[in-house]
């Protein structure tokens, strides 16, 4: 999966605020930063993860904490994305609740994850309002498929792009 296409999905301006799920040493969260120029926040849970993103990029807004408890008032960003870590979530539901929460209205959230029976990446990109209900497929099981993510869209009263490959 191609850094470009993310960039393309992710598409970030100057002005946004824009926060990272899960973003382990701050890779993506850096470049993302360095493309938009705007504000750029991450959460990541792994100490260890956390404290070399702090140490490496330390103009990068991070947070210890997990997709299940983000610690931002509601409709704080215009974008949130999440890369190679939906797969790691512990509560999903509860995850996505979250993300919706610190959504503003018609924010974009994108998602780059591994599909489970190819193991490559997919690139899916919910945009539009979120109704307040979440995806519930997936539960019980770490990975979910391309096509249960958005079959379950219309639920959320979401726009689902992807996936792009
Ligand atoms: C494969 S790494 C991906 C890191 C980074 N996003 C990237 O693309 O390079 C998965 C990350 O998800 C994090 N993670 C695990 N459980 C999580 C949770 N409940 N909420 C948020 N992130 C979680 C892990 O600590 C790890 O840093």
């Amino acid at each position: 999966m191609s850094s470009e296409l993310f960039m393309q999905m992710l598409a970030p301006t100057g002005g946004e605020r824009i926060l990272d799920i899960g973003a382990g040493k701050g890779k993506v969260a850096a470049q993302v930063m360095k493309a938009s120029g705007g504000e750029v926040y991450a959460v990541e849970p792994n100490v260890k993860r956390f404290e070399s993103m702090k140490r490496e990029f330390p103009a990068i807004k991070s947070s210890l904490a997990g997709a299940e408890g983000l610690p931002f008032a509601d409709s704080y960003f215009d974008k949130v994305y999440t890369t190679m870590a939906l797969h790691h979530f512990s509560d999903l539901d509860k995850a996505l609740r979250e993300v919706a929460r610190v959504l503003k209205p018609g924010g974009s959230f994108v998602v780059l994850e591994v599909e489970p029976d190819s193991g490559l990446g997919s690139l899916f990109k919910f945009s539009g309002g979120w109704s307040g209900s979440t995806w519930g497929c997936g539960q019980g099981s770490s990975f979910g498929h391309g096509w249960s993510l958005s079959a379950a869209s219309g639920s959320f009263g979401l726009k689902v792009r992807g996936p792009a490959t």
